[in-house]
């Protein structure tokens, strides 16, 4: 059994000192695992990648990715490591696009590498326009957003996340503000992430994506884990009332059978 990429332990979050947005979360995550966070608006969702990715400090617990506490911003461990530079290796994608207007799309993924990494830039080009034929947009490489559909900034913002080669990806979210006729060109890539093992937690509102591309769920409710477990046995025979009533409020659509 090898480490966990990812462990959180009895984490705690409260925004305003009293109510807990997070009320002691543990979980561990393995390589390669694909986890969906699901539960009604308000539950901790986004809260709980935020805190993954060093944005929100946490008053309890502890987050630890590989051997290294995850910081707050600005702070450094105890070897002298920048959390900084160690966030490189957690992608992050939002509900809301948030690529740079005034760059084209290659500038907007060469963007990272230029300002965090320092890369060899034509090595970077050369990564980004390989990941853009990956997600169909190879001939958008010089289009700026506002020439791009929902779906395709979508896209972009994905391959702007890999760019930094990530070790985990957290997507909050992704498909909510897309139009249906999109969702599926997004989920799509994600689908792939996962097929080359990309280690991801995603907050998602797609049930029948989340029962097709996860090897676990975490249900939560009012900042708690409520129940957790194998997609299949979850979405099937969800154990608490809560998890039931929560997917019954679905118009739940099976995935198809091969
Ligand atoms: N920046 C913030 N300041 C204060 N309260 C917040 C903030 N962000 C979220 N909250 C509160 O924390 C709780 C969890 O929110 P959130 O993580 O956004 O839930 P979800 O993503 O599941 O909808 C909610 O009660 C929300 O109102
Ligand atoms: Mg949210």
């Amino acid at each position: 059994m090898t480490d966990p990429i990812l462990r959180l332990t009895d984490v705690v979050k409260s925004y305003d000192g009293k109510t807990r947005a997070l009320d002691e979360i543990s979980l561990s995550v393995n390589r390669s695992e694909v986890i969906s966070i699901i539960g009604p608006s308000g539950c901790g969702k986004s809260t709980l990648l935020r805190t993954v990715n060093g944005l929100e400090p946490i008053q309890g617990g502890s987050i630890r990715f590989h051997d290294r506490a995850v910081a707050a911003p600005g702070t450094k461990d105890a070897a002298g490591t920048k959390w900084q530079q160690v966030r490189q290796q957690i992608g992050m994608v939002f509900q809301s696009y948030e690529l740079f207007p005034h760059l084209d799309v290659i500038d907007n993924l060469l963007l990272g590498p230029k300002v965090v990494q320092k890369a060899d830039l034509s090595e970077a080009r050369e990564r980004g326009l390989a990941l853009l034929r990956r997600v169909g947009l190879e001939d958008r490489a010089d289009a700026f957003p506002r020439q791009l559909s929902g779906g395709q900034k979508q896209r972009v913002a994905i391959v702007r996340a890999l760019m930094m080669q990530p070790e985990i990806m957290l997507l909050d979210e992704i498909t909510a503000s897309l139009d249906p006729e999109m969702v599926r060109e997004v989920l799509d890539v994600v689908l792939e992430l996962a097929r080359d093992g990309m280690t991801m937690l995603i907050v998602t509102h797609e049930m029948a994506f989340a029962r097709a591309i996860s090897d676990r769920v975490v249900f939560m409710d009012a900042g708690r884990i409520v129940e957790t477990g194998p997609a299949e046995p979850f979405f099937e025979h969800p154990r608490t009332e809560r998890a039931r009533r929560f997917l019954n409020t679905f118009e739940f659509e099976a995935p198809e059978k091969d």
